[in-house]
């Protein structure tokens, strides 16, 4: 009895010590878009350049909701993650560095000191610290624009990021801008980086064709290579597939991309263990599910927070500002499962009063009381959200960093809960139908009019 007893617990120690020795972190950051025009004055008019002509009152140090980040908010960014997790094992740095303002306001050379000007921040805090960065849809000019082939700009980012990208890496990303290699050059792990702006519905470059820069088959054939190496893989990117959950009818993808994508996705999610994306600024996710077994999830896309604050100016979205957020992913260093995440924010009114005090804002696994972050647990959370109006009004205050802590209703649910559970855009009118049924006599004339709505452009 007793030896039994003692080899038991023995065995749960053992255990026990295995799965934490494995426990990894790495930071992933999003959407800096540093407005170098920034600045603290009384006139509300002269504040910023990315105000969207919306006079700014009350200008602080850290920034305003109305615009995006002065220097002073990226620098405290930066900082506070060295402060919170000074050697993370990588970081993910998904893009769109330049501010929300016309063409005419930036060009080619701005745009690439901008993009200097963050690289040579991070490299200065990080210095020893492996960096896979993606293109954002403003990384380019003109914004949004990206060609399928070599150009000045893919090759002025490759020579800021070299220290980054190991030689094989810099070739792809000179003429598409993606990049695979071995995750911190080990066996068995990989990172794939994209150029999801080749897909962008805003690009006109790429608009008539079928595989810009042949990156979809470039995937299809590195995920084929992984799975018979016994690889497991990250994929990172900016603009994501599927829709914008603050908007109903509002996707980025073009419809034959977003079918590409998510194809690949359901061929090959046997290698894939995460997606890490950004480009909404608020903090959400996407769910993918297996086309023959309904409900069985197998991949999750994790759509980081932005550390700008700027209020959207997408029209039919009514205060889509954020907090600055920055994220830790915690993982398993063998298998690549992500086993957690943990949100850290700012709130800028307090930082603009008082200091900049960066503070957890949730662990995944305590807000939500799962056992990690996998596609089972994320489904999960998905339920519960669809389900328990306490467990969505925490998802809706997290989807804008606490900055909206406004009811979600009805329609805000439904947007929510479909845009995380359908990437395919027939699925998710066909959810929205589900779970928005409206109710006996309930007029469907505001349904028409935000579909009306979605016409019109606007950028993120
Ligand atoms: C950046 O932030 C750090 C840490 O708060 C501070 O010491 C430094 O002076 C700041 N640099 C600039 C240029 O603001
Ligand atoms: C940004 O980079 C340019 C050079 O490209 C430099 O002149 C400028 O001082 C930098 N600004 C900051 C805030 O680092
Ligand atoms: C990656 O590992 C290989 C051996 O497995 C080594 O030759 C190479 O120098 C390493 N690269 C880096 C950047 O450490
Ligand atoms: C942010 O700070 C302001 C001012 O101190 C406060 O009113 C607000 O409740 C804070 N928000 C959060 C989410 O704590
Ligand atoms: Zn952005
Ligand atoms: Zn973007």
């Amino acid at each position: 009895m007793f030896a039994i007893r003692t080899s038991h617990v023995l065995c749960f120690v053992f255990s026990c010590s295995q799965s934490f020795a494995s426990l990894g972190s790495f930071w992933h950051i999003s959407d800096l878009h540093w407005d170098p025009t920034y600045t603290v004055t009384d006139n509300p008019d002269r504040v910023c350049a990315s105000n969207g002509g919306r006079p700014v009152p009350n200008a602080g140090k850290f920034g305003h909701y109305l615009c995006d980040s002065p220097w002073d908010l990226i620098n405290s960014s930066i900082y506070a993650m060295k402060d919170i997790l000074p050697d993370p094992d990588f970081i993910i740095w998904t893009g769109d560095d330049t501010p929300h303002v016309p063409n005419e306001q930036l060009g080619e050379e701005a745009v690439l000191s901008i993009i200097g000007n963050i690289t040579h921040l991070i490299k200065l805090v990080f210095p020893d610290t492996k960096v896979y960065s993606a293109l954002g849809n403003h990384d380019y000019h003109p914004k949004n624009q990206f060609p399928a082939e070599q150009n000045n700009i893919y090759e002025r980012t490759a020579q800021l990021w070299q220290d980054w990208l190991e030689p094989d890496s810099q070739l792809t990303f000179r003429t598409g801008g993606y990049y695979t290699e071995k995750l911190l050059n080990r066996t068995g792990h990989r990172v794939l980086v994209l150029n999801t702006n080749l897909h962008y519905d805003q690009n006109k470059a790429t608009e008539t064709m079928d595989d810009p820069a042949g990156q979809f088959s470039w995937v299809d054939q590195i995920l084929t290579s992984a799975a018979s190496n016994n690889e497991k893989v990250y994929i990172v990117g900016h603009v994501p597939p599927g829709y914008f959950e603050k908007k109903r009818h509002k996707p980025w993808f073009r419809p034959n991309f977003n079918r590409r994508y998510l194809d690949l996705i359901q061929r090959h999610h046997g290698v894939i263990a995460g997606q890490f994306f950004g480009h909404h600024h608020t903090d959400t996710f996407r769910m993918f599910y297996d086309p023959d077994g309904a409900e069985s999830p197998i991949s999750v896309m994790f759509l980081a927070p932005g550390v700008t604050p700027w209020k959207t100016t997408l029209p039919g979205v009514p205060d889509g500002a954020n907090n600055p957020g920055i994220r830790v992913f915690e993982y398993d260093t063998s298998t690549l499962l992500v086993k957690d995440t943990v949100t850290y924010y700012l709130n800028l009114t307090h930082a603009n009063i008082a200091r900049a005090r960066w503070e957890k804002e949730y662990r995944l696994t305590e807000a939500f009381q799962v056992a990690d972050a996998s596609p089972s647990s994320m489904h999960r959370v998905l339920e519960l959200m669809a389900s328990d109006r306490c467990y969505l009004q925490r998802y809706y205050d997290y989807n804008s960093v606490s900055y909206d802590r406004s009811a979600c209703d009805h329609t805000c649910r439904v947007d929510h809960v479909c845009s995380a559970r359908e990437v395919d855009f027939d699925r998710y009118e066909r959810c929205l139908e589900t779970e928005g049924a409206p109710p006996p006599g309930h007029a469907l004339t505001p349904l028409l009019l935000s579909a009306a709505f979605s016409l019109v452009w606007a950028s993120q």
